[in-house]
């Protein structure tokens, strides 16, 4: 019911104005009243009021907003928008263990609600990112994540042991969503061993750094290669990366984007209900595992839907191509919506979707 002269199915109710005391108008008005009082104080939450903090595993973040890999560069690019230090934590692009071309161009492509991307995981190689990134990265006050790939489990070995003993680093984010040559090119996230393998490695050789495991949503049963992936002592997965996905060019006849085969992977508000999905069943067949959710968050409302699914946390990828300031903009808005609806500590809508 609302209160200043609006016809409700309980019939007209008074306005404020008219209104001398409860008692003069009825049981009725007076039962709005106190309505209306109960309602105040369930709003009495104000931004500022809303704890924001969460815990990833073992570490600990001001709040649940971070950047998703490959989408804020590889260092402090974005600090030239909003201090990076206002986020839970920037994870940095995928880094290899040697430098990496990437694709051939075109990259990315818009699809519908979505984008097609083919950048083939370019990048410095991790010891020119520790040399030229990490310090400008670690000197904004951001709790940096490095996300890790390689094409053998060797790979991931020496990339984890060139990140042992860094300072200035809050996890690693190993991204298991790439192809394995010793697999024929199957992505190690398709496949439960292989993932385990990996996340194994990386443990054995940056022991102490918190690991948690990207994984694909392009699979049968997400629930068990996540099961895998904790098995194997990741602390969090990071649910999801981008869908496999491609565009023809109907005139050329041929694929959009200059990847060897012409494929890419699809983000932004297209996989965002695939996140929420990939969410809701790993979060509802581990239930005490800790999980990052990652797909299509353009707004604070997509955050909580992801939290609601089950998510600690969540990372925010595409709209920062629309806009730099996205991730903080999100936060903001989470915490509003917090407020608005009397939320006073956001690890309280942590899976509130499974009833
Ligand atoms: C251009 C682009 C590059 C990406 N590069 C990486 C990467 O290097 N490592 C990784 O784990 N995920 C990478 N991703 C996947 C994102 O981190 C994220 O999982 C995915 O895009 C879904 O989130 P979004 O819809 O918010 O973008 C990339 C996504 C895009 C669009």
């Amino acid at each position: 019911m609302t209160s200043g002269g609006t016809v409700t199915s309980e019939g007209a109710v008074p306005s404020e104005g008219a209104v001398t005391s409860e008692g003069a108008v009825g049981g009725r008005w007076a039962r709005h009243r106190v309505a209306e009082r109960v309602r105040g104080a369930w709003h009495a939450v104000t931004a500022g009021d809303v704890d924001l903090s969460v815990s990833v595993g073992s570490v600990a973040l001001p709040n649940p907003v971070m950047t998703a890999s490959g989408t804020a560069g590889h260092g402090d690019e974005l600090q030239a928008y909003f201090p990076l230090g206002d986020l839970g934590a920037v994870v940095v692009k995928s880094l290899s263990v040697a430098p990496w071309p990437g694709n051939r161009a075109p990259r990315v492509h818009q699809s519908g609600t979505g984008m097609i991307n083919s950048v083939g995981l370019q990048g410095p190689g991790i010891g020119a990112w520790l040399d030229h990134d990490l310090p400008a990265l670690a000197a904004t006050g951001a709790r940096v994540v490095v996300s890790i790939w390689g094409q053998r489990v060797e790979d991931f070995a020496k990339a984890a042991a060139e990140l042992s003993g860094v300072p200035g680093i809050t996890a690693v984010e190993v991204n298991v969503s790439c192809p394995n040559l010793e697999d024929r090119r199957r992505m190690f996230a398709h496949s439960p061993s292989a993932t385990a393998e990996v996340v194994a490695a990386v443990g054995e050789h940056c022991p102490g750094l918190p690991r948690w495991a990207k994984l694909s949503p392009t699979v049968a049963d997400l629930a068990e290669v996540a099961g895998a992936a904790l098995g194997a002592g990741a602390e969090a997965v990071t649910l999801v990366n981008t869908v496999l996905a491609m565009a023809i060019d109907i005139e050329r006849r041929r694929p959009v984007l200059g990847s060897g085969p012409g494929g890419g992977g699809l983000s932004g508000p297209a996989v965002h209900p695939v996140a929420v999905r990939a969410v809701f069943d790993v979060r509802a067949a581990h239930p005490d595992a800790t999980v990052i959710g990652v797909g299509g968050v353009m707004s604070g409302r997509d955050a909580v839907e992801l939290i609601m699914a089950g998510a600690d946390a969540v990372q925010v990828g595409t709209a920062t191509f629309r806009d730099p300031r996205a991730p903080v903009r999100i936060l903001r808005e989470l915490e509003t919506w917090c407020a608005d609806h009397g939320v006073r500590r956001v690890r309280e809508l942590r899976g509130v979707a499974h009833g």
